[in-house]
């Protein structure tokens, strides 16, 4: 047996119990505080794990650095990459045009966000991705965190109808909640990973919408924007965290507001600014075309090209336009 295997094998049979400081008390609250495996304790800060544990910094500390000292952590050749890539899929628009502009629809394993005017379809779009994630893989349920009450089940079995597959069957995998505040938004997100781990859905898609409304409303004046943006900060890291470790498609819509110093071009942007420009891996910027059509833009990813493409909203989906 090479040294390799060796330690691969100790790795394994490590578990939270096994950490220094950790005893039965300690890993109870983890848990209850979401903390499952060794993975999230490498990946936590020190502040979050004195907060909900209540031990002293230096415990914090070492027990991170036992965890990440446990797990094959850091770097890993583009080879290694590669392979993990071929688990990505990509989901349907339902739109061909569309579809071809991401790059044969929408990835998991990143966060793709929608930003744009009211009515330009970012629900929609929503709610296409839940059916289409739905019907390209039977086991799969997809997770729609509702901030302004715009899901409808009504919309889902046209739009069902339109894939043509069973409504049924796809209404009873949507797993809708309604979040009544920015805490509530996060504090759902955190269940996503309770889903996975012990009901053992098999999470494909998770669609936020809106992402900023909440965080918008209750920051309100100067004062409190380094506020949000941390908060918001925290909120994206953990949806790209739900989106790397789990291969899901995190799809976020974001609203836009008007920039009044801006005399050319577009004069909108996206709320959230760099902490939800950056935490995404696919920004489309969508609008209202002529004859009630819409215009997708790519306006950021990693491996493709820029560019638009044009849709319009039909009952049985999205549809091409030439
Ligand atoms: P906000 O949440 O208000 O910011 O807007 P949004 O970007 O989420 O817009 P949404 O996705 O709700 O788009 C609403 C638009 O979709 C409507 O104004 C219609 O133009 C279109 N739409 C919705 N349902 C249907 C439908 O069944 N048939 C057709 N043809 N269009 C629809
Ligand atoms: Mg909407």
């Amino acid at each position: 047996m090479s040294a390799e295997t060796v330690t691969e094998l100790k790795m394994e049979k490590i578990t939270m119990q096994d950490l220094p400081g950790v005893g039965a008390a300690t890993a109870e609250k983890l848990e209850a505080a979401g903390y499952r495996d060794l993975m999230a304790i490498a990946v936590a800060t020190l502040g979050e794990l004195i907060e909900t544990t209540g031990m002293s910094e230096a415990v914090a500390r070492k027990m991170i650095n036992a965890a990440r000292d446990s797990m094959k952590m850091g770097f890993e050749t583009g080879t290694d990459v590669l392979k993990k890539r071929q688990n990505v899929s990509k989901i349907s628009t339902s739109s061909q045009n569309f579809d071809t502009l991401m790059g044969g629809g929408f990835e998991t394993g990143a966060i793709t966000e929608c930003f744009g005017e009211f009515g330009c379809g970012k629900t929609q779009i929503g709610h296409i991705l839940a059916v289409n994630t739905l019907k390209e893989d039977p086991d799969a349920v997809a997770v729609y965190i509702d901030t302004e009450n715009t899901f409808r089940p009504e919309r889902i079995i046209q739009l069902a109808n339109g894939a043509g597959i069973d409504p049924d069957n796809v209404l009873n995998r949507i797993m809708v909640a309604r979040a009544y505040n920015s805490d509530h938004q996060m504090l759902l997100t955190e269940k996503i990973e309770t889903l996975m781990s012990e009901q053992k859905k098999k999470v494909r898609l998770v669609v936020v919408d809106s992402l900023t409304s909440h965080f918008r409303a209750e920051f309100i004046g100067r004062g409190t924007l380094a506020e949000r943006q941390q908060k918001l900060n925290r909120h994206m890291h953990m949806l790209s965290k739900i989106a790397n470790t789990n291969n899901i498609c995190v799809y976020v819509t974001n609203q836009v507001m008007a920039k009044p110093d801006q005399f050319f071009g577009d004069p909108t942007v996206a709320i959230g600014g760099h902490v939800v420009a950056h935490a995404s891996t696919f920004r489309i910027y969508l609008r209202k075309g002529k004859k009630g059509t819409r215009v997708a833009k790519l306006i950021d990813a990693p491996n493709l090209a820029d560019g638009e493409s044009c849709f319009e909203i039909q009952e049985g989906g999205l549809r091409d336009v030439n």
